[in-house]
């Protein structure tokens, strides 16, 4: 079944028959076969979606921070992300291959700020309409009609400098990134409860800007530090954030642990609870019950977590003691050490 934002697309389906297309984090890979311009390429934030896409249809798929593609495009379809400001990184990105008079498109859900689309293609276009509205979602078009300058990817590019337990690191932030030019307060005190780690391998999950595996790589320099993230954003930015602290590290993309091989001495995380805007703990979840498979018997689990979150059961079923290092109105960092391999 196709999510509401293709099956409003879908609806519409007339406005894609001629010229090239990009079709932005498409939520669903079965639109592809959908449309049935063969000239209609994929490009995608986020590995799952790249996945789904790559497996159900034969069209040119990208996954990347950043379209680097140059051949003109007639249209692009966005599907709205959670940030307007990575709407706007991406619609500077991709105008400037845009064709004069391309159309530009956002399709999202009612309560997902797409009501702001006409300001958010205000630099592009004085005429967005709502043409569509259907299953709590809409759909708007504007026509590019106003000169666009050449993307430069270094102007979305923030650096942070945080200081955690003496250490001092430096973060790139880009639009998109988990709390965007920000050090979270429960990263933070996770960070807090790590003094020191095993020397070997060393486990960031969902790694933003990548902010946990900088600070394992310099506290424990002898370890080999994986980060690893669904968004093409965060792990640009964890790079990129490696490269500022000359720090050597192994950047992975993953949805959940799929992508994920090897054994681990330590693994921290501040895992996400969130898909797209809905609340959703399934990711956390599966993380849990497959992590037993990833850890060395004796390895170490830190996770900071929303105080109101049941992690200690699922923790308790698959790890095993756990233990609370902190606590406070808002957020835990709980500990769980595996005794024994699972079977
Ligand atoms: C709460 S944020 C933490 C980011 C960073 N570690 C920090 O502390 O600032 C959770 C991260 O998990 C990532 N994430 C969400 N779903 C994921 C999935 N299915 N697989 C891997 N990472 C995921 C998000 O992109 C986000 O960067």
């Amino acid at each position: 079944m196709l999510s509401p934002q293709s099956q409003l697309l879908l609806r519409n389906a007339e406005l894609f028959e001629n010229g090239r297309w990009l079709i932005v984090n498409a939520s669903d890979g079965a639109i592809f076969n959908e449309l049935k311009n063969p000239d209609i390429e994929g490009f995608f934030h986020y590995f799952d979606q790249y996945q789904r896409a790559k497996s159900s249809s034969k069209n040119h798929h990208t996954f990347s921070a950043f379209y680097t593609g140059s051949q003109p495009l007639d249209g692009v379809v966005i599907y709205m992300p959670k940030a307007k400001e990575q709407v706007e990184m991406l619609l500077a990105n991709i105008a400037p291959i845009l064709s004069s008079e391309a159309k530009i498109l956002m399709v999202g859900e009612n309560k997902s700020g797409i009501k702001s689309s006409p300001k958010l293609f205000k630099p592009y276009s004085d005429n967005t309409i709502k043409i569509d509205s259907a299953r709590h979602c809409s759909l708007y078009v504007a026509c590019l009609d106003k000169p666009v300058k050449p993307f430069d990817s270094k102007r979305w590019q923030h650096h942070i400098k945080v200081e955690v337990n003496n250490q001092q690191l430096t973060l790139c932030s880009i639009p998109g990134v988990f709390n965007h030019k920000q050090l979270d307060k429960a990263t933070e005190l996770l960070l807090n409860q790590i003094n020191s780690t095993p020397k070997g391998n060393l486990l960031d999950f969902g790694c933003g800007t990548g902010v946990i595996g900088i600070y394992l790589a310099k506290i424990t320099p002898q370890a080999h530090v994986t980060m690893t993230d669904v968004s093409a954003i965060a792990l640009y930015c964890a790079e990129e954030s490696a490269k500022l602290n000359n720090v050597d590290v192994n950047v992975l993309a993953s949805n959940g642990l799929s992508q994920i091989k090897g054994s681990f001495d330590g693994v921290y995380t501040n895992p996400p609870f969130h898909t797209g805007i809905k609340t959703d703990y399934s990711v956390t979840e599966n993380f849990l019950h497959q992590l037993p498979q990833l850890m060395k018997p004796g390895a170490e689990l830190k996770l900071v977590a929303n105080s109101f979150l049941q992690y200690e059961p699922l923790l308790e079923k698959y790890i095993g003691n756990i233990e609370i290092l902190a606590n406070n109105t808002k957020f835990k960092v709980l500990q769980s050490r595996l005794l024994q391999r699972s079977k």
